[in-house]
């Protein structure tokens, strides 16, 4: 396989990525860019790629390795959640090849709360108090005890997302406990849910590099979970982020990186957990009149976020092929990881109806704005239909982001193109950054 001599690989690197959404795009496109890739190739893939594509799903792990095998590749990186969680990254490494992503048993970190909740709880990494149920009974009791408010109502298993339900008061907890216990509402991933304190604070999510013993911690993100304007209404996969935040502080940075990182790789360690790939802190700031002082992880993913990586891959300066590789290979303390002084932003473009139920094979037309290269578009739920044109195939279609040295540039930028993406039903939120944006401008006098 690779050879390393003086820094410099002496064969240049065929990469596969597996996935399908924005994020591989963003990933593929910043894996290309590196001096040693040779080629990259994203499996399935989607309309928007500039890559090969080769259409073989992400559940098809014997398609995939066989092809990755046959291909020779050098690496290859997984981006979705399920095939972590569904031992993809145990079976590649088997058959010899090297990836980037956690096996099954790390990838637990995210495909069950409940493990991971018991992970920070038993090394000490700051975050809510909860209970793990399985019986409502059980589980209903407990909220009486509960005094009166907000409060967190999980279920363990991954549920794409929509699995967290952030209650307003104890009735509605209680509904929610019944729907996933009694009703079956999250299948599989609802056998048990995870109850626990809702914190008042801001939310950020920090991903990291890590192999396993060296964490390497990437600018802080913020993304726009909820569907509506001024963060409203149900959660999404995400519409939109942007990257810096200026409330993750270097004070607060370097109290994460004390309470949280530190614990954390240790507790990894601890038990044995070979995590190497992208570790995701999904965290709360606390406001100051919060029952909880200082940083408090939320969740932890076992992969990188999205729609985060699509502002975070143009910020990247250095190799992110080297990068990668190296996590695989436990030398990412020798890693070269160096980011923009600037501002990403990106504007998640979504089919009517979305996350409801939204139409599909609607043709998709963009006009690419001056100057060229300005915005980019990493695309999502997109596919070719017979006459060869884009057409929509999913709820969301397409992330537009752009890079400036301030974010309302940033924005600016992705707007302008944003406008010209056009599909019958496209939508999209207008306030991305909005948060950020209100930071930055001066108070009353
Ligand atoms: N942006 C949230 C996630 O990737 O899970």
């Amino acid at each position: 396989m690779t050879e390393e001599t003086g820094g410099v690989r002496e064969k240049r690197l065929k990469i596969l990525v597996v996935g399908s959404g924005a994020r591989e795009h963003a990933l593929a496109w910043k894996l290309a860019q590196s001096p040693g890739t040779a080629v990259v190739k994203v499996a399935p893939g989607n309309a928007g790629m500039e890559f090969e594509t080769i259409p073989l799903a992400v559940t098809d792990q014997d398609g995939l390795i066989a092809r990755a095998r046959a291909e020779d590749m050098d690496l290859v990186v997984i981006g979705p959640e399920d095939p972590l969680a569904a031992g993809l990254a145990d079976r590649m490494a088997a058959a010899g090849l090297k990836v980037f992503g956690p096996g099954a048993e790390a990838a637990r970190l995210e495909s069950s709360k409940a493990f991971s909740k018991r992970f920070m709880a038993r090394h000490g990494v700051p975050t809510a108090a909860f209970r793990v149920f399985s019986s409502s009974t059980e589980a209903l009791a407990y909220l009486e005890e509960k005094p009166e408010g907000p409060i967190v109502v999980k279920a363990s298993g991954l549920a794409a997302g929509k699995g967290v339900i952030v209650a307003v008061d104890k009735a509605e907890a209680a509904g929610a406990v019944r729907a996933i216990l009694e009703g079956g509402r999250f299948g599989e991933a609802g056998r048990e849910v995870v109850i626990e304190d809702f914190i008042e604070g801001e939310e950020v999510s920090v991903l990291a590099f890590t192999d396993g013993r060296t964490l390497r911690p990437m600018p802080a993100v913020q993304d726009h979970k909820r569907l509506g304007e001024g963060d409203t209404g149900p959660n999404t996969g995400g519409m939109g982020a942007y990257c810096p935040v200026a409330v993750y502080t270097p004070q607060v940075a370097a109290r994460v990186e004390e309470t949280i990182f530190r614990p954390t790789l240790a507790g990894l360690a601890a038990d044995g957990l070979d995590f190497r790939g992208c570790l995701y802190f999904g965290l709360i700031l606390p406001d100051p009149d919060s029952a909880y002082d200082g940083p408090q992880v939320v969740e932890y993913n076992a992969r990188f976020g999205d729609p985060e990586t699509q502002v975070l891959m143009p910020l990247l300066k250095s190799d992110l092929a080297d990068i990668l590789l190296r996590c695989v290979e436990g030398r990412l303390a020798e890693a070269e990881v160096e980011w923009r002084e600037e501002s990403c932003a990106c504007v998640v473009i979504a089919s009517g109806g979305y996350p409801g139920e939204y139409r599909t094979g609607l043709v998709v037309t963009e006009k690419v704005p001056a100057p060229i290269g300005a915005s980019l578009a990493f695309h999502a739920g997109t596919a070719l239909n017979a006459a060869r044109q884009v057409v929509t195939s999913g709820g969301r279609v397409m992330s537009i982001t752009a890079r400036a040295l301030t974010l309302e540039k940033a924005l600016a930028r992705v707007y302008e193109r944003v406008r010209t993406v056009q599909f019958e039903g496209a939508w999209y939120r207008r306030d991305i950054g909005y948060r950020e944006l209100a930071r930055q401008k001066p108070g009353p006098v």
